[in-house]
């Protein structure tokens, strides 16, 4: 089998393509022949050595990726639901980088007719994320306006579209001219596009009194302002911080690091409690083990594709061997949709 390691925290030359031993699963356990995997912008944190559940979960060396799909190769005596040949995507804390992939059948799902390999590669991460900020925290109700930041990346597009199936007015937040269509195309009702409009004056004349659900991976260059444009009994989900991590080479800015550190807000319970605001975060690399609410996620999600009300994201792929351009690309903060690996190039 062939994977990526990473050896040891840093730029994109630090993505090493390896041979490996053939994989063999435990009597519980899945051996997955790997045709596609999504890349998640978490890996590139894994990379850089700044994700919390690689250095918990892992340590150096880690084999990235969340989620892959494929053909199953070979299933242990205890595997009752699935057999050998049966293509699948399946979701996994690390070691998705990789042409071979063991996992528990708790992990791994029945390919949807509709969705081709490299699309249901691309779909798990992106979509569990958006289900449980939309559904299980910010619970979005029908009539609700939503902002949406990076609305036309992986989790932003899967927002749009898991708002205008909630019933919810949504409002996408691109940084480029180029984002635009894919938004509209996913069904939002406005874009601001902040590389050319002021992204807050734009949102206060969408939405004069204010957000209901604001969901943002921004970090410090839009927290605060975030927080000031809830409305009154208004949800705040933080779920990363993709603007303190600029790179050189792949390599984060020390410095940017630490001033974006300062810069991020620290909420008030006094305030939360007198203007009626809530702010929720999660990171759902360390939910791996709340088996029952991946398994309710992942049926709803698929319940979606299979009846049309939820498509994958766009997708661009990359073969498996030049992992390094995706990770650059994905870091340039110009993709839209989602970037998958090939195994079979
Ligand atoms: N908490 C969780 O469980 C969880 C799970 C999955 C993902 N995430 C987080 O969700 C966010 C989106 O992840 P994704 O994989 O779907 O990526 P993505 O949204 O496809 O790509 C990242 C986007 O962020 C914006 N951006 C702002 N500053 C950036 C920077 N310094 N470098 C790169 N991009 C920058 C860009 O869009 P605009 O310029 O248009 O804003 C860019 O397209 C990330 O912060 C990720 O860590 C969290």
């Amino acid at each position: 089998m062939k994977k990526v390691v990473i050896h040891k925290p840093g730029g994109y030359e630090q993505l090493k393509l390896e041979e490996h031993a053939d994989l063999q699963p435990d009597p519980d356990e899945i051996l997955i022949e790997v045709a596609a995997i999504g890349v998640n912008f978490a890996d590139c944190v894994t990379r850089m050595g700044l994700y919390a559940s690689a250095k918990e979960y892992v340590g150096y060396p880690i084999t990235p990726g969340f989620e892959v799909s494929g053909t199953i190769h070979a299933v242990g005596n205890d595997v009752t639901k699935f057999k050998p040949g049966a293509k699948v995507l399946a979701v996994t804390r690390f070691n998705g980088y990789a042409t071979q992939l063991v996992v528990k059948q708790s992990q791994v799902f029945p390919l949807p007719a509709q969705l081709s390999l490299e699309a249901a590669a691309s779909l798990p991460a992106v979509a569990l994320t958006a289900w449980f900020a939309m559904f299980q925290l910010a619970h979005a109700q029908r009539g609700d306006t939503v902002l949406i930041h990076s609305a036309a990346g992986g989790v932003g597009g899967m927002l749009v579209q898991l708002g205008k199936i909630a019933g919810c007015k949504v409002i996408g937040v691109v940084g480029a001219a180029h984002k635009c269509a894919t938004v509209m195309a996913l069904g939002a009702d406005a874009i601001i596009d902040k590389s050319s409009q002021d992204l807050w004056s734009e949102a206060e004349r969408l939405a004069p009194d204010g957000y209901d659900i604001i969901l943002d991976a921004n970090g410090a260059a839009t927290l605060k302002q975030s927080y000031r444009h809830l409305a009154a009994i208004g949800k705040l989900v933080v779920y990363g911080f993709h603007s303190m991590l600029q790179t050189r080479k792949g390599v984060p800015g020390k410095l940017r690091l630490a001033i974006d550190y300062l810069r991020t807000p620290r909420f008030s319970p006094f305030d939360l409690t007198t203007q009626n605001r809530s702010v929720l975060g999660f990171n759902l690399s360390f939910l791996f083990d709340k088996n029952a609410i991946m398994q309710q996620g992942m049926q709803q999600i698929l319940q979606w594709v299979e009846s049309g009300e939820l498509q994958p994201p766009g997708i661009t792929s990359y073969p498996l061997a030049a992992v390094a351009e995706a990770h650059r690309a994905l870091e340039s903060g110009q993709t839209t949709g989602k970037l998958v690996l090939r195994c079979d190039a």
